[in-house]
């Protein structure tokens, strides 16, 4: 396994790849890496001959009064990881390789990045799809995977993808959680004992509304109320709790096409995101 830390490099890499008739295949992480993305680097490799993992804790896409200095980093872990996953090569650039210090020029979907996530985080996706351009830029991926647990974010790399013709096909995997439950995330190492327990509602609130769902019930603020009801019971400060179209992320009044339940909430500071599909 390769261990790349400079754009340029990772480029030759990628490039001589191609040449030699090889499908590059792709999974952009900020670190920290779970039986989630793992389950990404499988899927990578399914899909093509040689793959790369990218471990970069992305500055822009945190805001002013995020965990971005805080956020869990363990290298030497991740690498091992991957190494054990059977990965090719680890893109692990520097900041500094990544954003010149006068880096002005962004990259921003318009319309899926606003609601839910985008409301309390307005320039988190701006962030995202700007660094996932800059690592598509330097990987050079055929392929590249990304999870459902962060369902609006896969949306918004889709609609990008489309919008501005870029040469990667795009394929998303399931949430993978832990046995109680619990959407794996690096963010569930914040979380005390306590907090971790209570943070089980928010998989609970999800399912009551699949079985009203299945049972029949279609309007969404009764649907809602069960996800938001669960949380807030076990002390949960929930961020949003929305349901809306899988297509356009619009909120719908009642699921009469294909709709994702979204959430957002904290448990003490940790916050934790989480959906569930309808339909
Ligand atoms: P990160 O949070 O490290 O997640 C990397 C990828 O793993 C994302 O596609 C995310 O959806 C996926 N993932 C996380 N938890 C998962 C789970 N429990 N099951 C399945 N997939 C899971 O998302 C990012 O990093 C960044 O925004 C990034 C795309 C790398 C850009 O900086």
């Amino acid at each position: 396994m390769i261990i790349v830390r400079t754009v340029a490099e990772m480029q030759g890499l990628s490039r001589r790849w191609r040449r030699e008739g090889k499908r590059v295949g792709f999974v952009p992480t900020m670190g920290f890496l779970h039986d989630g993305h793992l389950s990404l680097v499988r899927l990578a490799r399914d899909e093509s001959d040689v793959s790369a993992v990218s471990i970069f804790v992305n500055p822009t896409q945190f805001g002013p009064s995020e965990d971005l200095a805080q956020y869990p980093r363990d290298f030497l872990r991740d690498e091992a990881l991957c190494r054990g996953e059977g990965v090719d090569c680890v893109f692990y650039p520097a900041p500094e390789e990544m954003y010149a210090s006068d880096f002005s020029t962004w990259v921003e979907e318009g319309v899926l990045s606003k609601p839910l996530c985008g409301q309390a985080r307005p320039t988190h996706f701006r962030g995202v799809t700007t660094v996932v351009t800059k690592l598509f830029n330097a990987v050079l991926p055929d392929v590249a995977v990304f999870g459902r647990k962060d369902a609006q974010q896969a949306l918004v790399i889709e609609r990008m993808v489309r919008d501005l013709n870029v040469p990667v096909r795009i394929i998303v995997g399931d949430i993978i959680r832990e046995s109680d439950g619990l959407a794996m995330s690096s963010r569930n190492k914040y979380l005390s004992v306590d907090e971790r327990q209570r943070a089980l509602s928010i998989r609970a609130g999800l399912l009551a509304a699949s079985r009203l769902y299945d049972g029949g019930e279609k309007t969404a603020e009764v649907l809602r109320l069960a996800v938001l009801g669960s949380i807030e019971e076990q002390g949960g400060k929930v961020d949003y709790v929305e349901l809306v179209s899988r297509a356009q992320l619009a909120a719908l009044p009642q699921v009469s096409e294909p709709a994702v339940i979204a959430v957002a909430a904290f448990f003490g500071k940790t916050r934790l995101i989480d959906n569930c599909y309808l339909g």
